[in-house]
Order: structure tokens, then C-alpha cells, then sequence
């Protein structure tokens, strides 16, 4: 066939939880039997109040398109929950709604990068952000994120990394794949680096409702500085368990928002309209359900953290947010690949390998607990109890 596919698409890669999935469902059609800790969502229910809200507004006809950055409705009740909560002071005009989080990404690296432009971004981070930045022709820059630091940003390794092309610092907290939450002090020593060399940053803060312990969520926009030089990304997957509503917002500096809103028209025209409905009734509703899930979480955190470090071979540091766990898996012997497909296929249970997040991953296996206690209790089991199986 003649049909060839653009140059960029070699460049553009995948996440690997969805490569994992697929192996996961094919032994399950085998009839075996598998407890998914690799995927990254809630296992619970979108509160009822935001259900019933979007089924009343189908019923109501809000079944059309709706201008593009979002609805009135829902770019204000997002300044307002992000005012409840002290995050930030801002206004709707800001606000771009997006089906999902993850297009601000998309967003913000298109917006601003390009050929010999340099993003710099976590190792072990969010897959998405070498691949889109790979995709937009701009050149990935990796930061490492180190156990012996907590998993948390090394403002020195950091500011090394930066040269007159870095257009984008992408800095996320809490952090998938690590679960690690950044203190105040790290978040100013970010803005102090951005701002002295005229950074823009991506805060990616999917995950800014559940920390745990003594953590507590902190931005570089705590920094007043930083108001003009970030863009907020955040969404309704994570803290109201809303992973397939498909429901994001970004907050961008002014003169980003018509560009911005350029790019929604030219790929999806806008956000489904009755769930940005449902959207404003999770941001200005109780929070008492949220607060049960993060309970909930926390207790499945204790809980693996001590599971897996009764496991010989691997030490697992407590993650201050997010649901995942990041343990050392060097002990074994065996790369993080290797443990994977043996726990997998031997134990019964799918986590993802370490350096399906970048090259510093090797070495660490990713396990979501957005599962229930019951089956953490039997997956830690089934590992401990095949570990010593494994060839090296
Ligand atoms: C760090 C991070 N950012 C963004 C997202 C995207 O979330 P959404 O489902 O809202 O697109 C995820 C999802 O896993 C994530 O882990």
C-alpha cells in the first residue's frame, strides 16, 4: 500500500496502563483470574448528586454544542471552588473546560514549544509529557525524581537543566507514578527557578485533593508571582471519581486563553455540554464524599506500604498523595519488565513496570491502590508468596 502514516506519528507514544490492561483481559478470557493495581482511576462511584444532575440536564435539552473554553456556568463555579479551597485567585475568563484533564497538556505543549525548544519534565513522570512534547517537534528534557529525596524535586538537579530553549517546566504534585507530594519550600524553590528565567510551568494537580499524614497539597501558585507564568491543570477524574465523564479545566495565563481556545475549536469544538452541568454540581456540592474516598485511600496506602515491605527484595518509601505506590524492586535482581509479566502471569496480579515512566523508573514497579483492601491483602499475598520464584 502507498498510504504512508506522517513522519510525527514514529515519535508519538502510549501509556503503558492501556498496554497492560490488554495483557490483563486476554488471561482473564483464559478464565484466569487478576487484580488490577495498574490502573489509575477510583474504584468508586461519581456521587449520586452529580449523576442525577446530568441525567436532569439530558432531560432539560443541554444536548448541544456550548461555546468553546466552556460554559458560564461552569468557568465560575471553577473560580469559586478553587477560592473555597484557597488555591488561587483568578477569574472565569481564564478557565478552559476539556473533555479529560489531559488535553491541557496537549495544550499547553502545543501553545508553546517547538522545533529547538526544550521542555523540561519528572523522570519517572506522566508518559504524556515526553510523548506530546516529542510530538509538538520540541525536545524532552528529563529531571530525575529520587528515592533518596522522597521522590521529590531536586531544586539544584532542576535549575542545571535549564537553558535559554526551555520554553515549559511541566512539575506535577502529587505525582503519578511516585505518590510523592511536594512541600511548600520545594514549590518556591520551582517558582524562584521559573521566575528568574522566564519559565512558564505546567502544574499538573490531578491529584491535589488526596495527600495524606502530615502532607498537604501545595502549588507553585501559592507563589503571587506565579499567577501569570502557569497554567493550572486539574479535573474531575481523580477527585470525584469521574475518570469516563472525560472532564478537565486548565487555568491560563490571558494571553494563552484565545489561543488556547483556537486549538479546543480546531480538535474537539467543545466539552460535552449536560457533563459540564454535572461538572459545577461536583464543584459547588458536599465534600463529604470526597473526603470518605481519601479516607478510604489512606487506609489502602498503610496497607500496602507495609505489604510490600514484608515482600523479600522490595522496599517501598510512604507516598505523601496520589493512590500509587512506587517500591524498590532492585533486590530481586531482576528488571522491573521481568517482575511484572512474573507477577502477572505467576501471582495473579498486573501493576506496571518502572521504567514505563522514564529511564530513572528502572529499578521500581508502579501499584495503584484504587482497589479494595480485600484484594491489596490477597494481591500482597500472592506476591510474597511467588516472589521467590522469580528467574533472574
Ligand atoms: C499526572 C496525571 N495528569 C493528568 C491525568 C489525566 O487525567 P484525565 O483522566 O482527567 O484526563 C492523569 C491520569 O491518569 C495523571 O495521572
Amino acid at each position: 500500500m502507498a498510504q504512508q502514516l506522517a513522519d510525527r506519528m514514529n515519535v508519538l507514544g502510549t501509556e503503558s496502563a492501556f498496554e497492560v490492561l490488554a495483557k490483563a483481559k486476554a488471561l482473564e478470557a483464559q478464565g484466569k483470574k487478576i487484580i488490577h493495581l495498574e490502573i489509575g482511576e477510583p474504584d468508586f462511584d461519581t456521587p449520586e448528586h452529580v449523576r442525577q444532575t446530568a441525567i436532569d440536564a439530558i432531560n432539560a435539552g443541554h444536548t448541544h454544542y456550548v461555546p468553546a473554553p466552556g460554559i458560564p456556568l461552569l468557568r465560575e463555579a471553577v473560580v469559586e471552588f478553587l477560592d473555597r479551597f484557597d488555591r488561587l485567585e483568578t477569574t472565569p475568563d481564564r478557565v478552559i473546560i476539556t473533555p479529560g484533564a489531559k488535553p491541557i497538556m496537549f495544550l499547553a505543549i502545543m501553545l508553546l514549544a517547538g522545533p529547538g525548544d526544550e521542555i523540561v519534565y519528572p523522570d519517572p513522570g506522566f508518559p504524556m509529557y515526553e510523548s506530546l512534547t516529542k510530538f509538538a517537534g520540541a525536545t524532552p528534557v528529563p529531571y530525575p525524581l529520587r528515592e533518596e529525596n522522597d521522590f521529590r524535586v531536586d531544586p539544584e538537579e532542576l535549575k542545571a537543566l535549564i537553558t535559554p530553549r526551555t520554553k515549559l517546566l511541566i512539575v506535577n504534585t502529587p505525582h503519578n507514578p511516585c505518590g510523592a507530594a511536594l512541600t511548600k519550600e520545594d514549590c518556591e524553590a520551582i517558582a524562584e527557578i521559573a521566575i528568574a528565567n522566564d519559565i512558564i510551568v505546567l502544574s499538573d494537580e490531578v491529584y491535589w485533593a488526596l495527600t495524606y499524614g502530615d502532607n498537604e497539597h501545595h502549588s507553585v501558585l501559592e507563589i503571587p508571582e506565579m499567577h501569570d507564568r502557569t497554567i493550572l491543570l486539574d479535573g474531575w477524574s481523580k477527585t470525584f471519581a469521574m475518570t469516563g465523564w472525560r472532564l478537565g479545566y486548565g487555568v491560563f495565563p490571558e494571553w494563552m486563553v484565545e489561543p488556547a481556545t483556537r486549538l479546543v475549536i480546531n480538535t474537539v469544538s467543545c466539552t460535552s455540554a449536560f457533563s459540564q452541568h454535572a461538572a459545577a454540581a461536583a464543584l459547588t456540592g458536599p465534600w463529604n464524599e470526597v473526603e470518605a474516598m481519601k479516607k478510604e485511600f489512606d487506609a489502602r496506602r498503610q496497607l500496602i506500604v507495609d505489604g510490600l515491605n514484608d515482600i523479600p527484595g522490595i522496599s517501598c518509601v510512604d507516598p505523601g498523595g496520589a493512590f500509587y505506590v512506587f517500591p524498590n524492586i532492585k533486590e530481586t535482581g531482576v528488571d522491573s519488565k521481568a517482575l511484572m509479566n512474573h507477577f502477572m502471569e505467576n501471582a495473579g496480579v498486573a501493576c506496571l513496570w518502572g521504567s514505563a515512566f522514564g529511564a530513572q523508573g528502572e529499578g521500581y514497579l508502579r501499584f495503584s491502590y484504587a482497589n479494595s483492601q480485600e484484594n491489596i491483602i490477597a494481591a500482597l499475598d500472592a506476591m510474597k508468596a511467588t516472589i521467590g520464584e522469580v528467574s533472574k
